[in-house]
């Protein structure tokens, strides 16, 4: 297929931080037009790095693209600013579910409307539409993000990111730190969320086992590198894939794990 065929095409890419480290050596991956695609690999294997590729947003990190292509409807991302392409459909939810703290988690919303300059009776519609999605962020309209709990900053963040339409919805590591009933809820949520607007959504994961089980399609990167790409279900069903991809038993990885505190738990 052409790469306009698809809506996200990467092909071959690598990467580098301040000219010096390489986080990828050669990523190839494909989202298409209602998929939903989990990006997995181990800490440090360059899933960050491939989604802040997606998004033109490693200059910001002294980071580059050295070779390979990132194409989003066709057209080159690293030609495209990160707004532009917030606008142009291209949404992500960074890693750490970023929620402006003092903010009540309806005016948190509302912040994602404004990027693309919509009329007052268009947010209003898809705060409504969210609230449909996500009844706790409802509950939980007029109380301060930094006051609710892990789960619902991330369910913020992700209603933020919708309130600019995307056509494309780009997630890093929404698991992180959650509790598995919260983590089942917000995949469930995605899930009908592309069943039922054909939203397309490629979501990075360490948490292999709940990704595959709501993903389409999946790749398997291993130190900055795609090793694997393959329909879901068959990779759910396959345990030499886990144990030796995955982290989940023993592996070895030559590119050093970045150093982070482990997530509290929260509900
Ligand atoms: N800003 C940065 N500057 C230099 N090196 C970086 C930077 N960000 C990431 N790296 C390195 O790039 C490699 C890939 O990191 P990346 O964060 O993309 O992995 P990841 O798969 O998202 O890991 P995790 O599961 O821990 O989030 C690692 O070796 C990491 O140390
Ligand atoms: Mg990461």
């Amino acid at each position: 297929m052409a790469d306009k065929d698809f809506l996200l095409a990467i092909d071959g890419v690598r990467a580098t931080y301040k000219h010096a480290i390489t986080a990828l050596h050669g990523v190839s991956l494909t989202v298409g037009h209602g998929e939903i695609v989990a990006l997995l690999g181990a800490n440090g294997a360059g899933k960050t790095t491939t989604l802040k590729g997606i998004s033109n947003l490693l200059p910001a990190e002294r980071g580059q693209i050295t070779a390979g292509s990132i194409k989003f409807d066709g057209s080159d991302v690293s030609a495209i600013s990160p707004a532009d392409l917030v606008r142009s459909g291209l949404v992500q939810v960074l890693e750490g579910r970023h929620c402006f703290r003092s903010l009540t988690v309806e005016e948190n919303l509302i912040t994602g409307g404004i990027g693309r300059s919509a009329k007052r009776a268009e947010i209003a519609d898809d705060l409504e539409n969210i609230y449909a999605y996500f009844p706790r962020l409802k509950e939980k309209r007029r109380t301060l993000s930094g006051l609710t709990s892990g789960g619902e900053q991330q369910m913020t963040a992700i209603g933020r990111a919708l309130m600019s339409r995307p056509r494309l919805l780009v997630l890093d590591e929404p698991s992180m730190g959650l509790a598995p009933l919260i983590v089942q809820d917000i995949f469930k949520t995605l899930r009908r969320l592309n069943r039922e607007t054909g939203l397309a959504i490629l979501v990075a994961e360490q948490n292999s086992t709940v990704a595959l089980k709501y993903a389409d399609r999946a790749t398997i990167l291993e130190n900055g590198v795609a090793v694997l790409s393959g329909a879901a279900d068959e990779l759910r069903d396959n345990e030499d894939i886990k144990n030796f991809y995955l982290g989940q038993k023993t592996v070895s990885f030559a590119a050093p794990a970045p150093v982070r505190p482990a997530p509290a738990v929260a509900i």
